[in-house]
């Protein structure tokens, strides 16, 4: 596997997130990423094409490393990064800034890991929310989130990771509907692209 970056080797991308991340995160980061190449080489081109299937599997690989780049921030340096590359925010991201470190990881990806990939940097910027109609690597960052093996076992997830590699849109669906589930328990708001992504995942349940 390779790591798509136009500046950096792989090795020095791992260095760069271990010392960007804290241990968890920076664990889990590797867990998304192993865990996106599986599902890529269970639905992408690997059995169709060689060089397509590469090419999609180191794409994987990559939006799953950097997928959370922009976790750990303090405060301070998120809002100097937002103001200094120009990151507008929703009112939704202004009220509930966790959500901020999607947006903002696509961004640093590109600016700070050297990422020009378009699809792997959307797949960044959506993998906490999702959005209707994923391309299979934003549907594949998002799921691989919720089910890599570090993750804390939750009821739903045996059945999710079965389905995931039968098939990934009913398990997006899932997905969907147990993060609603559980942030209405919380009382607290969903975020439309959620919403809007669970509407067209629906029909997959
Ligand atoms: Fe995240
Ligand atoms: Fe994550």
């Amino acid at each position: 596997m390779q790591v798509l970056s136009e500046k950096y080797t792989e090795e020095e991308i791992l260095k760069k997130l271990r010392k960007k991340l804290d241990e968890h995160r920076y664990i889990h980061s590797i867990g998304v990423a192993h865990t996106a190449v599986s599902l890529m080489m269970a639905h992408g081109h690997a059995m169709a094409s060689e060089d397509k299937g590469l090419r999609e599997i180191n794409m994987a690989y990559t939006a799953g490393l950097l997928h959370d780049c922009a976790k750990c921030l303090e405060e301070d340096e998120r809002d100097r990064l937002c103001k200094k590359y120009d990151v507008e925010l929703t009112q939704m991201e202004k009220d509930h800034p966790f959500l901020i470190h999607a947006k903002l990881g696509a961004v640093l990806a590109k600016e700070k890991y050297g990422v020009t990939d378009f699809q792997i940097l959307s797949a960044i910027r959506y993998h906490t929310t999702g959005q209707p109609n994923m391309t299979l690597l934003e549907a594949i960052i998002f799921s691989a989130d919720f089910i890599e093996p570090n993750r804390k076992m939750l009821d739903c997830l045996p059945a999710i990771r079965t389905e995931i590699y039968r098939d990934l849109p009913k398990a997006v669906y899932m997905i969907l509907k147990q993060t609603l589930v559980h942030l209405e328990h919380r009382g607290q708001p969903v975020d439309e692209n959620s919403l809007k992504a669970i509407e067209f995942y629906k029909k997959f349940a």
